[in-house]
């Protein structure tokens, strides 16, 4: 019995050290299984953390930006103008756009800030207050003037007009390449020269080759864009061009379709009006001001001589008036070679196409080569040919009497 019982016992203990290894393996397997998902939901764990930092990243560069945008719409447009004078008391002057004078305070946002007379600074719609100062003004000149450095446009580029190209290098060049020649003389050179003639006739052409050929700096300026663009400065924008003009000397100032600024004064019926009379007096002021001498020479465009002021026509301005004509027939025959000059031409007399071109611009020329080759190509040809220029000129001549009449002659 107590052998069976020892038996059993020790049957038993077997037994149970074979449950405690079962257990134990399958614990131990448990566990593992357990670990290994635990590993895996960690992994998980990580990416789901690291997708959310980049979520939150993501969302704060969001809401930077709709802060950010928030904060402009918040922001009301604030007006410019210039400082004229600081006052002990700590107020100052300023001039807004249209040239009135405002005593105003400074925001304590700019505490510290140096203001100068003459900076230019923003202020509050409302009230006036200084909010900040702005950078130094010559920034505008850029947006308005070109300087051109060099056109692509050459003498051999324009048909006819020797006669005015040669006039006009001389008044332009001459004071630039030999001032001491008009100081042996005695005499002053011109100081500017205007361009008129009808429309499309070569005038911004001319100034554009005068710009390849010289060595000076050549400064481009078309009115029109000044009086658009810079309502209200326009003065300012006169003085730093001459300004500029001064720095960057030998230099030439090329005023495209000067009308825009320099037309008669007569009523000023509105703001816009009295802003463009304010430009033009600082341009008057400005041209009497210079001294030819000093390495600046002036060319302006026209094509409505009829409206421009005396005053800028008077010597001592634009003194010279070039008048740049209608091509003459071997004008018209030139422009048209010129303007063929790449093109691929089968059999096509220019001699016939230039008769049927007389009393054109050299801009109608130019279009009418352009639509013959526009006819090649509608018919899937390579080359032009006479009939191109026929139908060319037949569409474009029927099209000119309606814009003609618009011309000033
Ligand atoms: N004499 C010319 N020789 C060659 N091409 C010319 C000539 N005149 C005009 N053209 C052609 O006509 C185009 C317009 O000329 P341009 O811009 O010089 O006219 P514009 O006289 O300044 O006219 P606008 O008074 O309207 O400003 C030129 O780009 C050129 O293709
Ligand atoms: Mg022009």
């Amino acid at each position: 019995m107590d052998g069976d019982e020892l038996t059993d016992t020790e049957s038993s203990g077997t037994n149970y050290s074979n449950l405690d290894d079962i257990s134990l393996s399958e614990i131990n397997r448990r566990l593992r299984e357990e670990n290994l998902r635990g590993e895996l939901d960690r992994k998980r764990l990580e990416r789901e953390i690291a997708r959310l930092q980049d979520l939150v990243l993501e969302l704060s560069h969001e809401n930077k930006r709709l802060k950010h945008e928030l904060k402009q719409f918040k922001s009301p447009p604030q007006l410019v103008g210039q400082v004229v004078d600081l006052l002990d008391s700590g107020d100052v002057i300023v001039k807004n756009g249209a040239g009135q004078t405002f005593l105003v305070s400074v925001s304590p946002k700019l505490e510290g800030e140096e203001l100068a007379v003459g900076s230019r600074i923003s202020m509050d719609r409302n009230n006036l207050t200084i909010m900040r100062t702005l950078p130094a003004s010559k920034d505008p000149v850029i947006g308005a003037a070109e300087i051109i450095e060099k056109p692509t446009i050459t003498f051999d580029d324009i048909g006819g007009l020797d006669v005015q190209i040669t006039e006009i290098r001389e008044m332009v060049e001459l004071p630039l390449s030999k001032p001491h020649l008009f100081k042996e003389v005695g005499i002053t050179p011109p100081k500017g020269v205007l361009l008129v003639g009808v429309p499309g006739t070569g005038k911004t052409l001319i100034a554009k080759a005068v710009a390849q050929k010289t060595n000076a700096t050549f400064i481009r300026l078309v009115g029109s864009e000044l009086v658009q663009k810079f309502i209200g400065e326009g003065g300012r924008l006169v003085r730093e061009l001459f300004q500029m003009a001064r720095e960057k000397a030998p230099a030439i100032i090329f005023i495209d379709e000067i009308d825009a600024i320099g037309a008669k004064r007569m009523s000023m019926d509105t703001t816009g009006d009295r802003e463009v009379q304010r430009t033009l007096m600082q341009l008057l002021a400005e041209m009497d001001g210079f001294n030819p001498l000093e390495n600046i020479s002036i060319i302006a465009a026209t094509n409505r001589l009829d409206i421009i002021d005396e005053a800028l026509l008077r010597p001592g301005r634009f003194d010279r008036i070039v008048e740049i004509p209608m091509p003459d027939h071997t004008g018209v025959k030139k422009i048209l070679e010129i303007h063929t000059r790449n093109m691929h031409l089968d059999d096509v007399s220019l001699g016939v196409v230039s008769e049927k071109l007389s009393e054109t611009t050299g801009a109608h020329i130019a279009a009418v080569c352009r639509e013959a080759g526009m006819f090649a190509i509608r018919n899937e040809r390579g080359h032009v040919v006479q009939e191109d220029f026929t139908k060319a000129i037949d569409k474009l001549v029927n099209q000119k009497s309606t814009y003609d009449e618009r011309m000033y002659h």
